[in-house]
């Protein structure tokens, strides 16, 4: 009898402890240190996608960012209260709009909670159609980033576009190869390169296209800045034209 009371006032103690460290979890605040990163990707139906948006200095990349970034504001405000997060990268991509936010946030909000706010949105987003079935929140994972460059002296031959001949294969080498090492590993970015990928080549002298993956959240601004650092990137025994560099951001899907 009296056994069986401790046993059960055992169980009640341990379920009201388990109760409270989950309610601790909730309610703790981040320190401005540890401030948590998270990457929400949405896409838009019925809005379409042109490559200004890819250049952030182009008027209409400024214009469609200050309308989701309000959008998204209208609906993290309400979920993690003002000056409790901020937004430190908008990037578009093509598919029709897939846009991508990287914030941090000053407060333990769960990224299923954020999702849920977007979803109450009743299937639209900053005036356009939201695809409910892409919406993604989430502080972990792959980004895969889409670059292009411009190597304006090397000649394009018609092998390039064949990626199964010689010519393909060596260009292509040497540009993994170099981007390689352009996005190494390096803590004091946080970059994790995963790999470079997808590697392209279009008329014009030579432009080149590639995919970049990386674990965890590197900013389209760090990965670009990253590259333009760069004074004398040659690829084909040619200067690449730094100006010329774009680059946008999406998640991996989830398999
Ligand atoms: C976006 O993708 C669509 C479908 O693949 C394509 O038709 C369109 O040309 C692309 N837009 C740009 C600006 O690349
Ligand atoms: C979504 O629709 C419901 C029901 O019509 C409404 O109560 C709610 O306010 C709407 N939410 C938004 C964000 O428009
Ligand atoms: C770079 O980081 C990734 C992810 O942590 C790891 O898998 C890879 O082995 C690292 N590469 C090098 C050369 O250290
Ligand atoms: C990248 O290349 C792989 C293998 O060639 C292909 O399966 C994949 O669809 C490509 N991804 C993109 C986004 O182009």
């Amino acid at each position: 009898m009296c056994n069986k009371i401790i046993i059960r006032l055992g169980i009640f103690v341990l379920i009201c402890c388990k109760f409270w460290f989950l309610v601790l979890d909730e309610i703790k605040t981040v320190p401005p240190s540890k401030k948590k990163r998270v990457r929400i990707s949405l896409r838009l139906k019925d809005a379409t996608f042109e490559n200004t948006f890819t250049n952030k200095h182009s008027s209409e990349y400024k214009d469609l960012r200050n309308k989701v970034e309000d959008a998204l504001k209208d609906i993290l405000n309400s979920k993690l209260g003002k000056g409790k997060y901020s937004i430190v990268d908008v990037t578009f991509s093509n598919g029709s709009l897939i846009i991508m936010y990287t914030i941090e946030m000053l407060t333990n909000v769960k990224t299923s909670e954020i999702t849920d706010t977007i979803m109450e949105q009743n299937g639209t987003f900053a005036g356009y159609e939201l695809d409910k079935a892409y919406v993604k929140v989430t502080d972990k994972g792959k980004v895969q980033y889409y670059g292009q460059f411009r190597v304006p002296d090397l000649i394009y031959l018609t092998d390039y576009a064949t990626e199964t001949s010689t010519k393909y294969q060596t260009l292509a080498g040497e540009v993994k190869t170099k981007l390689e090492g352009v996005y190494r590993n390096d803590t004091k970015v946080g970059m994790k390169l995963i790999a470079v990928s997808n590697i392209t080549f279009t008329k014009g002298s030579v432009i080149v296209d590639f995919m970049v993956w990386v674990e965890d959240v590197i900013t389209v601004k760090t990965m670009t800045d990253i590259f333009k650092h760069l004074d004398s990137l040659k690829i084909g025994g040619k200067p690449v034209d730094l100006k010329s560099f774009r680059l946008s951001g999406v998640y991996q899907k989830k398999k």
